[in-house]
């Protein structure tokens, strides 16, 4: 049983309590009210027996007294009936003491016809003898009445003595009993839950505890205590989240911000260069053709083409790294072997001139499915790179390029036995516009930044080592992420 039940239990027992309590003490004084009524009534019979015997022969009979007197003694057993409810008559005819009142009822009617025979001896309906008659015969009848009274109503009297008070005064102390129990029991379970919750114990001891010894209803209030904090808790480690959130993104539009502007500042100053270079020219082109110098304007034209080829080729790399940042749904099966194939076409300037081997390994047990432009430049911009950094001191300048798959991966590795990426630079080898032999071959300088954004952009991981033996470039990206 919960405490509530067990405190619902204690008030209706109270109330029980309090209900008998107010019922003896009515039913009691209710009593003495009978037995006073009764000894009344033996003093007005006393007095009508004394009247009657003061009557003498051939004197007048004072009957003004004798009808008061009747009416007096009529009077008690009245008051009698109306004092007696319902539950008095209830009690009354359970103990079989019911008659006290039907001694009544006579006394009344008795009373009654006595009075008749006053007014009947009046109207002469009567003689003396007759009337004197029934004046002792009522007197006697009063006399019995009144003694058979007493003893119901001692009986109902000593009945709630008996039943009720003990009653009580069981209730108060089954009351008193239960009470002590309750509130011992409710603050032994707190002494223990304080001393259970300021102990070390972990979790689930504390729990196996709690379901032990605690009542349900300090399990109920634990639970909803610990329901709110962990919701606190929950709303506390939330904000702190979203402020993470929002500091680290703060953070990366920060670094995109400083990116952009280095990124405007190192364009325009790449662009610049060649066209500035071509403004001069064109102005010793005009002054060649002036003085009819035609070799020097042809050789000077030929400088302007290969300029712009440097510009176009720099607009093509900031085309290739502004569209690496965009997403491209455009996924088809990628031919590796073909694909090849059109890169070295398109490094061919490059390698008819140097004496650099490429060699390529396929081993894909997996068709991979994905955007193709974004693979062509990873290959093609790591494998330029091996190629345009080969070391001339070495005897067999090589490339070598390793695209293959495990279970979860494709694994691309591009390795050399190039000049190798010198350590202090190795950090920003991914930075735009970022050369560390610019004398030995053109470019950018946005080769690898623009490999590092496409493998950014599968989620994927590169690395590298680089030692004067030569670089090797090492891609994995999750299959399910192509
Ligand atoms: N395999 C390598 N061996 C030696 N140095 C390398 C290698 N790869 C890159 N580097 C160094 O890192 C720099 C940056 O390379 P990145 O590919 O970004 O630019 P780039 O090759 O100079 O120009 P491009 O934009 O035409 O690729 C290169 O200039 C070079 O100094
Ligand atoms: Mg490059």
């Amino acid at each position: 049983m919960n405490i509530s039940k067990k405190l619902l239990l204690i008030v209706v027992l109270t109330c029980l309590e309090v209900s008998i309590t107010v019922f003896s003490a009515f039913e009691i004084a209710k009593g003495a009210q009978f037995h006073q009524l009764n000894f009344l009534h033996l003093k007005y019979i006393n007095q009508l027996d004394k009247a009657v015997d003061k009557i003498l022969p051939n004197t007048q009979i004072n009957l003004a007294a004798i009808e008061a007197n009747i009416l007096a003694i009529r009077q008690q057993p009245m008051n009698c009936l109306k004092a007696a409810n319902a539950l008095n008559k209830l009690v009354m005819n359970i103990i079989d003491t019911r008659h006290a009142l039907t001694l009544c009822k006579q006394d009344v009617k008795r009373a009654n016809t006595t009075l008749q025979s006053v007014n009947d001896y009046k109207n002469d309906k009567i003689n003396r003898a007759e009337f004197l008659f029934i004046l002792n015969h009522a007197l006697d009848e009063f006399n019995d009445n009144s003694e058979q009274f007493e003893g119901p109503i001692t009986k109902t009297v000593s009945f709630i003595f008996v039943t009720f008070i003990p009653l009580v005064i069981v209730i108060s102390i089954f009351n008193v009993i239960y009470i002590s129990y309750l509130s011992r029991t409710i603050s032994s379970s707190i002494r223990n839950l304080t001393t259970l919750l300021s102990s070390k114990s972990n979790k689930t001891d504390l729990e196996d505890n709690f379901s032990k010894s605690t009542p349900d209803e300090l399990k109920e209030l634990i639970s909803a205590a610990k329901k709110r904090i962990e919701n606190d808790l929950l709303n506390i480690e939330s904000s702190k989240e979203l402020k993470a959130i929002v500091s680290s993104q703060t953070d990366s539009l920060q670094l995109a911000n400083d990116e952009l502007a280095q990124f405007a500042y190192r364009a325009s100053h790449d662009l610049k260069a060649p066209l500035s270079a071509v403004k001069s020219l064109s102005r010793f082109i005009v002054k060649d053709i002036e003085s009819n110098d035609t070799a020097e304007a042809i050789s000077n034209a030929k400088t302007i083409t290969k300029q712009m080829e440097k510009l176009e080729s720099l607009v093509v790399d900031i085309l290739q790294l502004a569209k690496a940042d965009i997403g491209n749904e455009e996924t088809s099966p990628i031919n590796f072997e073909q694909l090849i194939v059109d890169v070295k076409e398109r490094l061919y300037w490059l390698m008819q001139d140097i004496p650099c081997q490429l060699e390529i390994h396929i081993n894909l047990e997996v068709e991979i499915i994905s955007d193709k432009v974004r693979f062509t430049q990873i290959i093609e911009n790591l494998v330029s790179n091996g190629l345009k950094y080969y070391d001339k001191n070495k005897v067999s300048p090589l490339v070598k390029l390793d695209i293959s798959n495990n279970e979860n991966s494709i694994i691309i590795v591009v390795t050399d036995n190039g000049i190798g990426i010198p350590k202090p630079f190795q950090a920003q080898v991914y930075g735009m516009f970022k050369r560390f032999n610019p004398e030995l071959c053109s470019g950018s300088g946005l080769g690898l930044s623009i490999v590092k954004k496409h493998v950014e952009y599968f989620k994927g991981e590169i690395t590298f080592q680089s030692s004067e033996q030569g670089t090797i470039f090492k891609i994995i990206i999750a299959l399910d992420k192509l």
